[in-house]
């Protein structure tokens, strides 16, 4: 142990020490390495601070001698290692800019983009048109009351869609809780909750035990039209429509009314769109058939009419002054007649390849 011996504090022997700590300060290439160069060395233990510690036990004149060699021999220790800290943090810092360097010119590897959906798009833009004519948008649940489904739209307790083979009912049976086969209910909702005049729109998932095919898929969308006011005929129908239309086809579209039953619509009709393909060319012309509209020159879109005021009545309205009319298409339909897409099966795979590539058609 360098403290068990006596001191040596000549001028040869504190050089020898200041050389020594002055090589090691030199070699030590990294900031870990020089930590370590500089506890040996200036450290508690190092023989320059035994040495120090030394000096009291030096006699007489001979103390401020060996005191004076030894500060100027530390100082000069110290602004070596002092040195060699700030030219190994230098080095350090420049090494770590070069190689965390980012070329910020080099080519993005781009992330998946994901799209919104075409239905939801679509759906906007349908729940817009009306928006801007100052309708709201009503919402109901898609599992509902049978009543509201069926009763209150005077669908009778023997209408065939209320069997099970058409309608999903939620078990048990006998809850008379149905997923919604049709917007229809909301108009029922909206007509007890909300104060008259009623002018809504509710679009929404509708479920039926169909088959899945190029033309059917089991759940789809539908939006519902509901007015209900003073003076409200089937003129008012015909305009709205035709204004929707219009908004989602382009001002050429024709469209046409052909009387149908529904329950809750009296009188009723289906509307029809003037096939965008053959533009009723097809019609009694076996040369050229038209597979959009299988020759018949119309395609259907939706259904619609006259409030029946049984449905009125069953909302607890004044059917003396009040009149309605309410009309419901597919959005699934929609969006195949207006953005070509054939096959509705894309429309539920998920596959965010057809969402890109209708993406901003809603625009
Ligand atoms: N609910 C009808 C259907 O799903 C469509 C419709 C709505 C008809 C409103 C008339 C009025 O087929």
């Amino acid at each position: 142990m360098p403290g068990d011996q006596p001191a040596d504090l000549s001028q040869t022997a504190i050089d020898d020490l200041v050389a020594q700590a002055l090589t090691a300060f030199a070699d030590a290439a990294t900031g870990a390495e020089l930590k370590a160069a500089r506890l040996a060395h200036t450290g508690d233990r190092s023989p320059l601070a035994l040495a120090n510690r030394a000096i009291g036990t030096i006699p007489g004149p001979e103390r401020k001698d060996a005191g004076q060699r030894l500060g100027a021999a530390r100082a000069q220790v110290g602004r070596a290692l002092a040195d060699r800290e700030a030219a190994i943090g230098a080095a350090e810092l420049a090494q770590r800019l070069a190689s965390e360097r980012i070329d910020v010119t080099l080519p993005v590897e781009l992330g998946p983009e994901g799209a919104q959906h075409p239905i939801t798009a679509l759906m906007d833009l349908m729940n817009d048109v009306f928006l801007d004519m100052g309708w709201e948008v009503a919402e109901g649940p898609e599992a509902e009351g049978e009543w509201l489904n069926f009763d209150a739209l005077n669908i009778g307790p023997d209408h065939p869609a209320r069997g099970t083979t058409d309608t999903l009912f939620v078990a048990p049976i006998e809850n008379h809780v149905v997923l919604r086969t049709h917007t229809s209910p909301v108009q029922i909702r909206s007509m007890l909750d909300r104060p008259l005049p009623i002018y809504v729109v509710c679009p929404g998932k509708v479920y039926r035990a169909d088959e899945f095919d190029a033309t059917h898929v089991p759940v789809f969308h539908q939006i519902e039209g509901l007015v209900v006011d003073q003076g409200i005929s089937l003129a008012h129908l015909k305009g709205t429509l035709d204004h929707l239309a219009r908004s989602m086809f382009g001002e050429d579209v024709e469209t046409r009314m052909r009387p149908h039953y529904f329950p809750f619509t009296e009188p009723s009709a289906e509307v029809d769109l003037l096939c965008f393909v053959c533009h009723g060319a097809s019609v009694g012309n076996p040369d050229a058939p038209c597979r959009t509209c299988r020759s018949q020159g119309w395609i259907e879109w939706g259904g619609c009419g006259v409030v029946n005021p049984r449905v009125l009545a069953a909302a607890g309205i004044d059917t003396d002054l009040y009149s309605g009319f309410a009309f419901g298409m597919g959005i699934e339909r929609t969006l195949m007649f207006r953005n070509n897409a054939a096959d509705m099966r894309d429309m539920v795979e998920g596959d965010v390849r057809f969402s890109r590539s209708l993406k901003g058609m809603a625009r």
